[in-house]
């Protein structure tokens, strides 16, 4: 079961933790849910396709804060006003309330051989996954 970047919108921890536990009864025995977030850090960094230069407030926000993040640089309106930065450990401990286990995490950085513009991808990971199991 896949969620894409749906829990950068939900605002709340309890709500978080809600809809983890909905996803949870719909597992299947031995089934995962691949949950792709954003980092804190993707915030906080200029990227190829993000900026959030003009938004030094997101370097004080804290998990559950609204944060801004400006699509690309050509300038076109920032489209993802209601987005809530959450940290890993405030992660952890809603998997832990939704009775789910986390089964690994990855953090992909971009690569230097790859025919792109990079500026902060291949040292700071701006999106992590989480896959999630039923806790045993
Ligand atoms: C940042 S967009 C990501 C959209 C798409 N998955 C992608 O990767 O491009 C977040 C999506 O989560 C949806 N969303 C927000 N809260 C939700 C909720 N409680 N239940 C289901 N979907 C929700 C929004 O409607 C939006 O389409």
């Amino acid at each position: 079961m896949l969620s894409a970047f749906t829990f950068d919108n939900i605002p709340t921890r309890d709500l978080k933790v809600k809809n983890f536990q909905g996803l949870g009864r719909l597992l299947a025995p031995g089934a995962a849910i691949v949950n792709l977030v954003s980092s804190p850090d993707i915030y906080t960094h200029e990227w190829a396709s993000f900026t959030t230069k003009d938004f030094p407030d997101n370097k004080n926000a804290k998990s559950g804060d609204k944060v801004k993040i400006r699509h690309d640089r050509r300038g076109r309106p920032e489209t993802r006003g209601g987005t809530f930065v959450w940290s890993d450990e405030a992660y952890r401990e809603v998997y832990r309330a939704a009775g789910l286990e986390e089964v690994a995490k990855h953090a992909p950085l971009g690569r230097v051989d790859e025919p792109y513009a990079w500026v902060s991808e291949t040292r700071v990971a701006p999106w992590v996954i989480y896959v999630l199991k039923k806790a045993r």
